[in-house]
């Protein structure tokens, strides 16, 4: 048989160094009070004050107070109401044929002179990396603008595509607009 006897709590709080004196509260209450009142652990340091914003002690600068909120470059075009991008979308989910295709594969050969033929901007087809499309609906919708496009209608826009926007997915913003491939004549 064992001589060793644990200390009973009330003897081991007796012999303890300098605990904080006990709470009246029952132990879980009173951890959940001593949590509210000392959020961090005896550890960490107190909290500091906090400095009032540096920008408070500053004076506004007239001059720059002044001058005109900068301009996005997103803004440069702004589209008319309801032909943002969800309107395109909209558009694209509830038309059947926005190419005009009339049933014809999307994959038929397009010689170059046919293309030439859609240049007007009720009848505007281009080609952009060796695909043709019809975007004379897509125009009104353009982030650009309409008018940047016209020039390029009939012909080949792969390279004015690439120095506006060499990163914008074709095939989903305009996949259902295509007519065929660019072949020669
Ligand atoms: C079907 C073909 C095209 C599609 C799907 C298309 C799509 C887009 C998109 C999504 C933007 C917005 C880009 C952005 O905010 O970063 C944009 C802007 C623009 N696009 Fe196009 N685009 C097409 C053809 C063209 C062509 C052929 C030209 C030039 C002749 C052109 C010129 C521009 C310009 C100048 C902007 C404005 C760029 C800016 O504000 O920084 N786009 N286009």
């Amino acid at each position: 048989m064992s001589s060793f006897s644990a200390p009973s709590s009330a003897a081991a709080a007796a012999t303890a160094p300098s605990l904080p004196s006990p709470s009246p509260l029952p132990s879980s209450q009173a951890d959940s009070q001593a949590e509210e009142a000392r959020p961090y652990c005896d550890t960490m340091p107190p909290p500091r004050p906090v400095a009032p914003a540096a920008s408070a002690a500053i004076p506004a600068n007239p001059k720059v107070s002044a001058r005109k909120p900068a301009v996005s470059p997103r803004q440069k075009f702004r589209l008319a109401p309801g032909f943002g991008l969800m309107d395109w979308v909209r558009l694209k989910a509830a038309s059947p044929d926005l190419a005009q295709r009339g049933g014809a594969s999307p994959s038929r050969p397009v010689p170059r002179s046919e293309l030439a033929e859609h240049g007007s901007q009720f009848d505007g087809w281009i080609a952009l990396r060796g695909v043709v499309y019809n975007v004379s609906a897509y125009l009104p919708y353009h982030p650009g603008g309409a008018k940047v496009m016209l020039p390029t209608l009939g012909g080949d826009a792969t390279a004015e595509f690439d120095k506006f926007h060499r990163w914008v997915a074709i095939e989903g913003l305009v996949g259902v607009l295509r007519v065929g491939v660019l072949v020669e004549d």
